[in-house]
């Protein structure tokens, strides 16, 4: 494929028309396709359909002895906080087992944080208060973080990896507070921070001595092949360096188990794990220790959920595999699209020249296929640049997914030449 930008200005025009005559094809077929949120499809929420066996309650009794049907332990059941230890290699005692979601616990973290402070006065008492955010990152991050009124500042991913040098920087500000990342297979750009990255991050020194890393590690072990990328423990490396205190881990079942109904974990320091037991101790008396119980049984160990998730990767493969093939198909070569090609998670991240995304979004939208908003990938919904699309490939079965990828691509082409013409 020629590059669009070498072409002669006749042959792009004549291009340009040739596509938009496929468009308004593909269009009059009035379909309605969504690869927009990054959701498990139903073959793969099927594999977990052993959790609804009511002989996983039977005794409903934890392993020592609690009955789960009641109320306590705020902490988590001895097996569910051992599972989650394995999982991420920590000790037991380092984390707490929550409710179905790790995104409500950011939420409830950061809140803490702006209420009552981590160690120092209240974030909200301190003025203006910022956060780093490498991007393109999570929409949901950012959400939290807006609402909350701290004040988002673009950390650009480089080969994957934040920025650690602008990091550095800006940490030398006392009112910049922490970063938020997403460390694994990362969302949108299905990178895996560098063990060189983590430790820098790890023996950071910031201004602020109530700095905080806040590390969702939603995908640690959603792997679309055999081999894993290693992630080096945060909190290991930042014993180390004597920074434990600024590391704030979570993690979910939502996409090993039920998105929604599954269980959740923060990890920490023992001084923060203390700190926000108190928080909860007024939040709730616990939370769905039946759910913890079926989870640990279910899946039993770090093995057993490994050996579940090779069965998640059998399914998710293909459909990014078919996506990769549809983008190389049709925009390698055209000088107009680069992509990412990750080996886990749930998203591809694609980026497009200056100011096509939103074009490119608007004509896929007005041909029936859903995309997460241009600029989503971003602080405040705004990419400076206009040019990144989070792909979202797990949802909609192979065939729809294909048609979908066909079209993006397709609007993707006509949105670069319009720019181009
Ligand atoms: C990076 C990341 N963190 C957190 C979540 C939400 O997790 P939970 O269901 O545990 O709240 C998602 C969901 O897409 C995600 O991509």
């Amino acid at each position: 494929m020629q590059d669009y930008e070498t072409m002669e200005p006749d042959a792009r025009a004549a291009l340009l028309a040739e596509l938009r005559v496929e468009y308004e094809a593909a269009k009059a077929k009035n379909l309605k396709l969504d690869m927009s949120r990054g959701k498990p499809g139903a073959e793969q929420l099927a594999l977990s359909a052993g959790l609804h066996d009511p002989a996983l309650l039977s005794p409903p009794q934890s392993e020592n002895g609690l009955d789960c049907r009641n109320y306590g332990v705020l902490e988590g059941i001895p097996e569910a906080r051992r599972l989650f230890a394995e999982l991420l290699d920590l000790p037991p005692e380092q984390l707490i087992v929550c409710g179905n979601s790790s995104l409500s616990l950011m939420y409830d973290y950061l809140a803490q944080c702006m209420l009552f402070g981590a160690g120092g006065a209240p974030w909200c008492a301190q003025g203006k208060v910022k956060f780093l955010c490498p991007v393109p990152g999570y929409d949901r991050h950012f959400t939290i973080l807006e609402q909350l009124g701290i004040e988002m500042i673009n950390i650009p991913l480089r080969a994957g990896v934040p920025d650690i040098a602008l990091v550095e920087q800006y940490a030398r500000d006392e009112s910049v507070k922490g970063l938020i990342c997403v460390p694994k297979y990362s969302n949108p750009a299905g990178s895996t921070f560098s063990d060189e990255t983590v430790r820098r991050l790890a023996a950071l020194r910031p201004a602020a001595n109530d700095f905080r890393i806040i590390w969702d590690n939603a995908y640690l072990v959603h792997d679309l092949y055999d081999e894993t990328e290693p992630l080096l423990n945060i909190l290991a490396a930042a014993g180390e360096y004597g920074t434990q205190d600024q590391c704030i881990v979570v993690t979910s079942f939502s996409k090993i188990s039920f998105p929604g109904a599954a269980v959740s974990a923060l990890a920490a320091s023992p001084a923060n794990i203390a700190a926000v037991l108190r928080r909860m101790n007024a939040q709730t008396i616990g939370y769905d220790k039946l759910n913890q119980l079926r989870h640990a049984r279910f899946f039993r160990d770090a093995a057993g959920v490994r050996a579940h998730m090779h069965l998640h990767a059998q399914i998710l493969r293909p459909k990014f595999e078919a996506v990769l093939a549809i983008f190389e198909r049709d925009l390698r070569g055209s000088g107009v699209a680069s992509w990412t090609a990750p080996r886990g998670g749930y998203f591809i991240s694609l980026d497009l020249p200056h100011g096509c995304a939103k074009r490119t979004h608007a004509l896929c939208k007005a041909a029936g296929v859903t995309l997460t908003g241009a600029g989503a990938t971003f602080p405040y919904g705004r990419d400076p640049e206009d040019k990144n699309l989070r792909i979202a490939p797990t949802y909609p079965p192979l065939a729809e997914l294909r048609q979908a990828a066909a079209l993006l691509t397709l609007c993707a082409r006509i949105a670069a030449l319009e720019g181009l013409t």
